[in-house]
């Protein structure tokens, strides 16, 4: 790689050296100068509009904008002499011409950029003696509102919501004083919703319709934790009072994500305090179930499995979940392999996660792609899903990469998805032919009918002419069809790595904590006597080594008898393989964690009050792979962690003589278990306690070269848009409070 070019200059009279373009706004951070500014914006395109940054330069006749200006070596650059002093209190006297101070009732008051920048650097009176311009606010929509008066016209909001969102909802109307932001539909907005605009004003111009004048920001206290609506694992800032959460943001731009959250991570955290969640545990008597104490719900749950157990061996069915933590997912498993002594456990695929680790075996470690790496990309090949809808994260990064280094998109779909605006080559194929498509690419093998042929050979050639390709997939490949896109990946030039992506906030987590009925922990083969050993060592129990059934088959089972007994941990797959029926089938016992009365809690037995991702600790593994610590923000009186409600069954479990109770007092506890037994978990701690994201480097022996395969189906996506989050997203109520969740559910 060539070496970059460093140029040294001064910036009051301090030395810098920074690589040569770089901008003398950013140098300055380099020193911990502050040069204010409001319109800079790092990531967006330059706009010069607010003149906040005015810097003296030596040899330069005029205060020059440090936000545009490039540093050049030798230049002499001052940024606190008079003049610079007065240019600021002469541009923040103008930025509250028309502004109506109405800092004490403002939602911003308190985390306000005008009033840090008035208070720092403006003046102590206004020559201004006209009346102020007013307007009445605008609700743009259920989550937006304008205030033009508090506008200071930095054009913040269109640029993000042009260039990152690739939406252009936004624009500027009017002229001189009266200009003012403008939504796309006249007087409302159609767009996606995602708060980027009001989270990126720098006042209180635009306003959250679920937080405005609720609190004030330093009434609150502020939790960093992870989403729990979609695989990419974006961190969120939870805004809590009282244990209630009232905002979500990430405006400290830490994490994968920097400052992008979706209208699902920024608005739908408030199934929290549903009025229909589940508070106490219900247990069935006659056709009801009914509230209990835990003492009741306890011995009742550990009673029915226990009779089942004893009864019939090997017929209790373990469903898991893609939203519940890496530690209670292994918990879970353990549960069942452990103290019932099965393998049938499993969890809604969404993303062929075993068939990418196995495909790649030991090279997994170098050619797996971190959100980081996706934006850093120079080629990217998305073949099947829409980022956009399904992981809008992704989509984020893929934007991002295309305007700031020129990443070149590469796309095979069979729907017209949006990303194909940023796209060098769409190729699109007839439904359901991703796969096929993949298969030709990468053997030559297979049909592949009319224009699309043409497509893929150019396409072919294009990537052939690039090298460090990221091959990004979804749920449409998976199985034999994975070790293709590895032969295709193989066949590039320079090093490709790969991503696939899963739907929910932790399904690669249920997956590599074992929450199948074919592998251990790590992915490890439960045919491989080596791994079995370790973890009957570890767990002091004998595993067997029949894999278990999969969800439908657990579900169809229980319908029909060949299993007496469902332990579903935050799922609803009755929702989507058929009910058990009148009298729930042949199944004996449901045994179900839930927040709210789900298909599945409504047919169970015993339902336990179970907490959110928001209202726990532990760890979350992304798509990516990407391990991230989930901190507990809010408290739901009567609500616990499926961590501790695994616990309590256990204990249960123990007092009617089945199985060792679990001893964990912590979720971290559970984690260094990880650690200790799963090879690949080794990761960096102080980086997790600190929030930061680590990647797992798991390695998964093959077994010859045979590809995991699955059946056909078993792997579906949630098909979730923006506006949906699979059952939960039933109750998050803002969220479907907006027309646009309406017309794209
Ligand atoms: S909410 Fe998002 S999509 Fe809508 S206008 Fe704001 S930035 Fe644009
Ligand atoms: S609404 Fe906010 S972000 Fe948009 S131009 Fe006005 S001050 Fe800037
Ligand atoms: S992209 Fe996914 S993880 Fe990120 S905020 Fe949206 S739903 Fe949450
Ligand atoms: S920050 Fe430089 S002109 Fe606005």
């Amino acid at each position: 790689m060539a070496e970059q070019k460093l140029v040294t200059f001064k910036i009051d009279d301090r030395e810098v050296r920074v690589p040569a373009g770089t901008l003398v706004i950013e140098a300055a951070k380099q020193i911990a100068t502050e040069v204010p500014s409001f319109c800079y914006y790092p990531g967006l395109s330059l706009q010069a509009a607010c003149r906040m940054c005015l810097v003296e330069v030596e040899k330069m006749p005029k205060l020059q904008t440090a936000c545009t200006l490039v540093a050049s070596e030798g230049m002499v650059v001052k940024t606190q002499t008079d003049q610079i002093k007065q240019a600021r209190k002469g541009m923040l006297e103008f930025l509250l011409t028309n502004h109506p101070l109405d800092c004490p009732v403002c939602d911003k008051g308190g985390e306000c950029e005008l009033q840090d920048m008035v208070f720092r650097y403006g003046a102590d009176s206004s020559r201004f003696v006209e009346e102020k311009i007013h307007r009445p606010e605008e609700k743009w929509s259920e989550l937006v509102y304008y205030d033009a008066p508090r506008c200071i016209l930095c054009f913040r909001c269109v640029r993000v919501c042009d260039e990152g969102m690739d939406v252009k909802a936004l624009g500027v109307g009017m002229r001189g004083a009266n200009s003012v932001i403008i939504p796309n539909r006249e007087d409302h907005l159609e767009c996606e919703e995602c708060g980027m605009c009001i989270d990126i004003c720098p006042v209180g111009a635009l306003t959250s319709g679920t937080y405005r004048y609720k609190t004030r920001p330093w009434e609150m206290q502020y939790v960093s934790t992870i989403c729990t609506h979609c695989s990419n694992g974006c961190k969120t800032t939870l805004s809590v009072r009282n244990h209630e959460i009232l905002r979500a943001n990430n405006r400290d731009l830490s994490g994968i994500n920097g400052d992008f959250l979706c209208v699902k991570g920024r608005f739908g955290f408030d199934f929290t305090k549903h009025p229909e969640r589940i508070k106490q545990p219900l247990v069935r008597k006659g056709d009801k179930l009914l509230p209990v104490s835990w003492e009741e719900a306890a011995r009742t749950a550990a009673a029915k499995l226990k009779a089942v157990q004893n009864a019939h061996a090997n017929s209790i069915g373990f469903i898991g979940s893609n939203r519940t933590s890496n530690e209670e997912n292994y918990l879970f498993q353990r549960l069942a392999r452990v103290t019932f002594g099965t393998n049938n456990i499993d969890h809604h695929r969404t993303a062929d996660y075993t068939g990418l680790l196995t495909a790649l075996g030991e090279n997994a470690k170098d050619c797996l792609l971190t959100m980081e790496q996706l934006y850093n990309s120079k080629a990217v090949l998305l073949i099947g899903n829409d980022p956009t809808n399904q992981n809008p994260f992704v989509a984020w990064q893929i934007r991002a990469g295309v305007r700031h280094h020129g990443l070149k998109l590469f796309i095979i779909n069979s729907r017209d998805i949006k990303l194909k605006r940023k796209a060098s080559q769409f190729v699109k194929v007839a439904a359901g032919q991703e796969a096929a498509a993949v298969r030709w690419l990468a053997t030559g093998e297979g049909q592949i009918v009319g224009p699309a042929v043409d497509h893929l050979t150019a396409l072919k050639s294009a990537l052939a002419a690039e090298s460090d390709v990221a091959i990004v997939f979804g749920a449409e490949l998976t199985g034999s069809v994975v070790s293709s896109v590895i032969a295709l990946g193989s066949s590039l030039p320079g090093k490709t790595r790969y991503m696939t992506l899963g739907d929910y906030s932790n399904p690669r987590g249920a997956a590599a904590r074992g929450v199948l009925p074919d592998r251990l922990p790590g992915y490890a083969q439960l045919g491989d006597a080596k791994s079995r050993e370790s973890f009957e060592q570890l767990w002091g129990s004998k595993i067997s080594e029949k894999p278990g059934m999969t969800v439908p088959e657990m579900v169809e089972a229980a319908q029909n008898g060949g299993l007496k007994a469902l332990y579903v941990m935050g799922a609803n797959p009755l929702a989507h393989y058929g009910t058990l029926g009148y009298g729930r089938g042949k199944a004996e016992v449901v045994i179900v964690h839930e927040m709210f009365m789900t298909e599945t809690a409504k047919q169970a037995d015993v339902v336990f009050p179970a907490a959110s991702a928001y209202e726990k600790e532990g760890t979350v593994t992304n798509t990516s792979g990407e391990i991230q610590p989930l901190h507990k923000a809010a408290e739901v009186m009567g609500a616990r962690s499926d961590f501790d409600l695994l616990r309590i069954l256990s204990h249960q479990l123990e007092k009617q003589g089945l199985g060792k109770a679990f001893h964990f007092r912590h979720a971290a506890g559970v984690f260094e278990e990880i650690q200790r037994a799963v090879p690949g978990y080794d990761v960096e701690l102080t980086g997790l306690l600190t929030g930061a994201a680590e990647p797992a480097q798991i390695a998964v022996k093959k077994n010859g070269h045979a590809a995991y395969d699955v059946p056909v189906g078993l792997i579906r996506p949630a098909q979730d848009s923006l506006f949906t989050s699979g059952t939960l997203g039933r109750y998050c109520q803002a969220i479907e409070s907006v027309p646009e969740a309406q017309a794209k559910t």
